[in-house]
């Protein structure tokens, strides 16, 4: 059974309905959660096959959540392939009235990406603004990412 850790960035708790919202789906379908509500590289393990499902607002103008800053900082220090055995989903959460609309899922991608990780599946976003209950939104996409991350195992 694999396990997959849930790692959550939010800095007003929205995102930790959201992040909270997957794991009985993912326990259902058989995988094992751990949710990390302070993500940290130090207690995670890099160095055999993972699988992250990330949650994270945005904030400031574009920035990541306060609790996510360290640990972006920690992956940013990574040699280039030092992520080869992470798989990951992607959900972000932001309000669509920002320019800068999703932008620390987005520079999450491109920074787990440049550190060779691989994404399953597309980028979820989920606009506050049509939808004020988040987590239904990431209710109904999860089943989604769960057939496109058994697809990606085969
Ligand atoms: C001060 C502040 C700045 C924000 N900046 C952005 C932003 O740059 N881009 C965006 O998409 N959303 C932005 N948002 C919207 C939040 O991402 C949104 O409210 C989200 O639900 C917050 O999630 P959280 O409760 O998990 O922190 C901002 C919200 C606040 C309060």
């Amino acid at each position: 059974m694999s396990n997959i850790d849930i790692l959550v960035g939010s800095t007003l708790g929205a995102t930790e309905y959201v992040a909270e919202a997957t794991q009985p789906i993912l326990e259902k379908a058989g995988f094992t959660t751990e949710i990390h509500f302070i993500p940290n590289i130090e207690v995670l393990d890099v160095t055999s096959e993972q699988l992250w499902l990330i949650c994270i607002s945005t904030h400031g103008a574009g920035d990541y959540p306060d609790n996510f800053k360290v640990f972006a900082n920690q992956i940013d220090q990574l040699d280039k392939q030092a992520l080869t055995n992470i798989r990951f989903g992607l959900v972000g959460v932001g309000d669509s009235n920002y320019d800068t609309y999703c932008y620390a899922a987005k520079k999450l991608d491109l920074l787990l990406i440049a550190k060779g990780a691989s994404r399953i599946g597309e980028l979820f976003t989920i606009d506050v603004v049509e939808s004020p209950i988040p987590e239904d939104k990431v209710i109904d996409w999860i089943p989604t990412w769960i057939k496109d991350l058994n697809n990606s195992a085969n």
